[in-house]
C-alpha cells in the first residue's frame, strides 16, 4: 500500500518568533511510519515541527502550520490508497500574521483567532477508495467524543487515546488506545509502546485492504 501519515504538532506564528502550538512530539506519527516501512509499504510522512529522525525508507515532507499540512495533503494524497492523521492539528491561528517581530509595547493584551480549516473534513471529497485513519486525544469521555468525531470526519477507524493518562498521549513512549470503527464494537488495546501500536494500525490497515480487494 501507499500510506500517507501526519505527525507532530503545527505551529500558528503570530510573527517570526512567536506561535501557538501544542504538546505534540511526532512520536505517535513517527512510530506508524516505521511500522509501516518496515512491512514493506511505500510510506510518505507529512511533519509537523518536531526532532525526530526520519524513520528509514520514508519519505518526509516538514510543514509548519495546519494550512501548510492541508495543502500538502491535497498534493499528496492522489498518489496514496490510505492516511493516517496522527498530527495535533492546532484549531486556531492568529488572525494576523506580522512579517517583522512585534515589540511588547505594541501587542494588544488579546489575541484575535480565526478558525483553522479541518483537515479531515476538507479531504473528505477527495477520499474515494482511500482508508481514512484519525486519532482523537480526549481527556474526559474518550469513546463518546471519539465516535463523535469518526462519523462528523467520515472515518473507518478512529484511535481513540485518553490522554488524561501519564503513560498516554502526548510526548510519552506508550500509549492507551481504542479502535473505533463505524460497525464494530470498540476494541480497547493494553497500554503498548507507540511501536506496537503502529504496528496494530499497519495491520488494520491491511486487513482492511484486503478486504476491500476480496469485495
Ligand atoms: O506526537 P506525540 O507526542 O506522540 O503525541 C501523540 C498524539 C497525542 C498527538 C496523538 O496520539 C493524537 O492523539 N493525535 C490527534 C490529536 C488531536 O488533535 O485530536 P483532535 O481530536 O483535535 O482531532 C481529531 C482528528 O482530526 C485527528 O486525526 C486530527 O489530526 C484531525 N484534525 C484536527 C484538527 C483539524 N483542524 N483538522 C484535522 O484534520
Amino acid at each position: 500500500m501507499r500510506i500517507l501519515i501526519t505527525a507532530g504538532p503545527t505551529r500558528e506564528h503570530l510573527d517570526p518568533v512567536r506561535f501557538l502550538s501544542n504538546r505534540s512530539t511526532g512520536k505517535m506519527g513517527f512510530s506508524v511510519a516505521r511500522a509501516a516501512a518496515e512491512a514493506g509499504h511505500s510510506v510518505t510522512l507529512i511533519a509537523g515541527p518536531v526532532a525526530l529522525p526520519t524513520p528509514p525508507d520514508v519519505t518526509r515532507v516538514d510543514v509548519v502550520s495546519a494550512c501548510d499540512m492541508l495543502a500538502a495533503l491535497q498534493r499528496l494524497l492522489p498518489a496514496h490508497d490510505a492516511l493516517v492523521m496522527t498530527a495535533a492539528v492546532a484549531d486556531w491561528r492568529p488572525k494576523i500574521c506580522h512579517s517583522a517581530k512585534l515589540k511588547k509595547r505594541g501587542m494588544a493584551p488579546v489575541l484575535e483567532l480565526e478558525p483553522n480549516p479541518d483537515i479531515l473534513q476538507t479531504l473528505k471529497p477527495e477520499k474515494g477508495g482511500r482508508l481514512f485513519v484519525g486519532f482523537a486525544a480526549e481527556t474526559g469521555d474518550p469513546l463518546a467524543e471519539a465516535s463523535r468525531k469518526l462519523a462528523a470526519k467520515g472515518l473507518d477507524l478512529m484511535v481513540a487515546n485518553d490522554v488524561s493518562q501519564p503513560d498516554a498521549g502526548f510526548a510519552v513512549d506508550t500509549n492507551r488506545v481504542t479502535f473505533i470503527t463505524p460497525d464494530a464494537p470498540p476494541r480497547p488495546l493494553p497500554l503498548l509502546s507507540k511501536a506496537e501500536v503502529g504496528r496494530e494500525i499497519v495491520r488494520w490497515l491491511e486487513t482492511q485492504s484486503e478486504r476491500k480487494a476480496k469485495g
